[in-house]
């Protein structure tokens, strides 16, 4: 009797030790998904076995940003073909065609009633493939797009439904800022100051610990990653305008060292556009002494100045988007710094699209120079933008903290508007 006992607990131990996630991401315009094994508790680790990402860049380029039903629809079409792609990655799709049983049929076919499109191909390849092992599934239910959102957690119901696991609800910014623990040997201490900067969201949190968040700012308008989108719109640069503006802004940079080389007229690379120039622009909030941003103004400002320019060139192209990488990083940089002086954490986090941008990077990689008792994490590059490695994280920390996933059967509503801190 007692031998059983010792037996169930340890099998209990083990399975909070050692997990195996697949993790859903639907909230923007990426269908992605990943399977995560995640293993320890106060200081988890991460393997990714399996990622893949489908970007509809190329869908919604036309319209300059993201179409929220036409990215539904996308997903419907790609999230079975990615699933079995990141299987085949993680070496655990393994063909056995036998037929589903009725009830199981019709339960698939319920929770997915909406999903117009989703029910065959995925009724295709649970009768194809044999049922993977894993010990749970996890979905972004918040932030982002309502309709994009709702694809992915049906779709997660549903394969939680056919293959008998537990769903675990994720939060995309928390996913953002845990995407920093891809790296193997990457710790977060607390309390954790954490900033994340995407085409949605721009938020400063302060983590107290594991799970456990105080908001200290947001946007009031644009996030950051919309205002790059918003600026390379004004100039006539495609869609997601944050790389195009960086590159733009590199080119500046090079230009104006090699000037510099020549001539030694500039005294710094960087020498930045004095104020009162053409090509200045404002750093919106940046003395506003709290921790919100504003990031409208700067857009606007650089509609203005588009409208002054006679004839537009690529040099000036260059200048402005060098002016507003400058403006953008003063900003994010000076908030950030203001809170590390003030909360001095143990770790800084940057997460977010954004922070693919190598010029931001850099800027936070200097700041932190002058506080030696913080250490700054960033995600991989690749994980910076949307993904479902940073899910599968999530989720695991919320299982390591002691949450438990739910049935399919249960209630998960999408949230378009969810935040961090304060809501679970
Ligand atoms: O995290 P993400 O993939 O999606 C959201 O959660 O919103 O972020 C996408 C945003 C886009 O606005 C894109 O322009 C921006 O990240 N982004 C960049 C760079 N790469 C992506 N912004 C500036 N510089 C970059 N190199
Ligand atoms: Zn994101």
């Amino acid at each position: 009797m007692i031998r059983k006992k010792l037996v169930v607990i340890c099998t209990a131990l083990y399975k909070i030790r050692m997990m195996r996630i697949l993790a859903i991401e639907t909230s923007c315009d990426e269908t992605a998904l990943a399977l995560v094994e995640a293993e320890g508790k106060e200081k988890p680790g991460f393997k990714i076995l399996g990622s893949a990402v489908h970007s509809q860049i190329d869908v919604h380029k036309e319209y300059g940003g993201v179409f929220p039903t036409l990215a539904k629809r996308e997903h419907i079409v790609n999230l079975v073909p990615v699933l079995a792609k990141v299987l085949k990655e993680a070496e655990v799709l393994k063909e056995n065609p036998k037929a589903l049983p009725k009830d199981k049929k019709e339960k698939i076919e319920k929770i997915l009633e909406r999903e117009n499109g989703l029910v065959l191909p995925l009724l295709n390849f649970l009768e194809k493939y044999e049922k993977a092992e894993l010990d749970a599934v996890a979905v972004t239910r918040g932030p982002g797009l309502e309709p994009a959102l709702w694809v992915g957690i049906n779709f997660a119901k549903a394969l939680a439904s056919a293959w008998d696991m537990p769903i675990m609800p994720a939060n995309h910014i928390e996913g953002h800022m845990m995407s920093v623990l891809a790296d193997t040997g990457a710790e977060i201490e607390f309390p954790a100051v954490a900033l994340t900067i995407s085409g949605g969201h721009t938020e400063l949190v302060l983590a107290r610990n594991w799970r456990d968040y105080v908001l200290l700012g947001a946007t009031r308008d644009d996030a950051v990653g919309e205002a790059f989108d918003k600026a390379a719109r004004i100039l006539g640069l495609p869609y997601p305008g944050g790389p195009e503006i960086s590159r733009l802004a590199e080119q500046a940079r090079t230009d104006a060292e090699q000037t510099r080389k020549s001539t030694e007229i500039i005294p710094s690379k960087s020498a930045p556009i004095p104020r009162g120039s053409a090509f200045r622009l404002p750093r919106p909030m940046i003395d506003s002494g709290n921790y919100d941003f504003s990031f409208s103004g700067i857009k606007t400002a650089v509609l203005y100045m588009v409208r002054e320019i006679p004839k537009m060139t690529e040099e000036i192209k260059k200048l402005i988007a060098r002016e507003f990488e400058d403006a953008v990083a003063e900003v994010l940089v000076k908030k950030t710094k203001d809170a590390l002086l003030e909360f001095n954490p143990k770790t800084l986090i940057v997460s977010g699209g954004v922070i693919a941008n190598l010029y931001i990077r850099s800027a936070f990689e200097d700041t932190i120079k002058d506080f030696p008792e913080t250490k700054l994490l960033f995600p991989q590059r690749h994980l910076s933008t949307d993904n479902a490695v940073m899910i599968g994280i999530a989720a695991a920390v919320r299982m390591f903290s002691g949450e438990a996933g739910v049935s399919a059967d249960s209630e998960i509503k999408a949230d378009g508007n969810l935040r961090l801190a304060g809501v679970s």
